[in-house]
């Protein structure tokens, strides 16, 4: 019989990588696997316990919360706050930091970064939607955790992941050793590892834009789209076009199959959509683990100095070759960087 690995046994063999570790990392990733699970339980009964549709809030991205964004948000923060290994969580749903009040969270070392519900326009219609992570060292040494404690580079992240809720439901994350991936068994309710030691293609044939912003792309980008288009058989072009509108969806399918997603700057957006924090950094992370590439078109996204809490990046991400060329059309074309 094969062998079962749970998230839990990995994490626990794994804590080994950090002799100086005592167990909170290990803890708090466990603490995320618990949230999922409960997320994951709901999205599945979705239509069936008036969980779909608007929540009838806006969050401070002016966006309209859905009421599985405010439901995931409340599980991530209420898991996070039982096990007491971070003081306080930035998430997409909060404009400002939200403190966990405990006796045990105040010393906390770590600090989280979260989008509770990535992919909210794909809810309602039964389409994957995720969860994205990304964990941080706290900077300031006692009292409330601060601003500045979340405004470090992603090359500070000590773990990042995501949970994707698909036609099976995985949870994959990084430690900066590699990056693994876990399938939730329902008939256990356990997380099982499936996808060990992931690794992004060099190169592939596929490409995740939304086309229907073509207009306000940067040339680089609209170069870059007629390239993908162009029947080429030595680099097996014309690629193929694949976009799901949920940022995990699409970059697991990626990360697995070989391709690039592009989140660019546009002329109503001019640093892009996508939130540096809590999107661009955790997936940079993973895909930089994964042998892959993360960019903002012009700069390496881990490198980027976070200013603002909600603050957005141009993303480029996935196999190394596509992305490089990608970049190599913006310089080309598109020389003025938007950030
Ligand atoms: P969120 O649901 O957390 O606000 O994120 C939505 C993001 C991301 O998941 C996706 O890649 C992108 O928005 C899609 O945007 P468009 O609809 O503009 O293509
Ligand atoms: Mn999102
Ligand atoms: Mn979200």
């Amino acid at each position: 019989m094969k062998k079962v690995t749970t998230l839990g046994q990995f994490i626990i063999e794994r804590q080994a990588d950090f002799p100086f570790a005592k167990g909170e990392l290990s803890r708090l990733l466990r603490d995320i696997g618990i949230a999922a699970k409960i997320v994951n339980r709901e999205v599945n009964k979705a239509g069936l316990v008036d969980i779909l549709g608007d929540q009838g809030t806006v969050n401070v991205q002016g966006e309209h919360q859905k009421k599985l964004d405010v439901f995931a948000n409340e599980q991530f923060i209420s898991a996070l706050s039982c096990g007491g290994e971070t003081c306080a969580i930035a998430s997409e749903e909060n404009e400002t930091l939200v403190h966990i009040d405990s006796a045990v969270s105040k010393n906390a070392k770590y600090v989280v970064c979260m989008d509770p519900l990535d992919g909210s326009s794909n809810i309602d219609v039964n389409v994957a939607i995720g969860t994205i992570f990304s964990i941080y060292r706290r900077t300031s040494f006692s009292g409330p955790a601060e601003e500045r404690d979340y405004l470090q580079k992603g090359t500070e992240q000590i773990a990042a992941g995501y949970v994707i809720y698909g036609s099976s439901t995985m949870l994959v994350y990084t430690t900066g050793k590699g990056v693994n991936g876990f399938t939730l068994d329902p008939s256990i309710g356990e997380f099982c590892l499936s996808h060990p030691d992931m690794m992004c293609p060099k190169s592939g044939t596929i490409y995740s834009i939304n086309e229907g912003n073509y207009v306000h792309f940067p040339d680089g980008v609209k170069q870059y789209i007629k390239y993908c288009q162009m029947e080429d058989k030595h680099t097996h072009r014309p690629y193929t076009s694949r976009y799901i509108g949920s940022l995990v969806a699409d970059f697991h399918r990626n990360l697995l199959k070989g391709g690039i997603f592009i989140y660019p700057s546009t002329l109503k957006s001019p640093k892009g959509k996508l939130r540096l924090l809590y999107e661009g950094n955790p997936i940079a992370f993973i895909i930089e683990e994964a042998g892959g590439r993360a960019s903002s078109g012009f700069k390496r996204i881990l490198d980027l100095q976070p200013k603002s809490l909600h603050e957005r990046t141009p993303l480029f991400v996935g196999s190394t070759d596509m992305v490089k060329q990608a970049e190599e059309f913006m310089m080309k074309y598109s020389p003025v960087e938007t950030v």
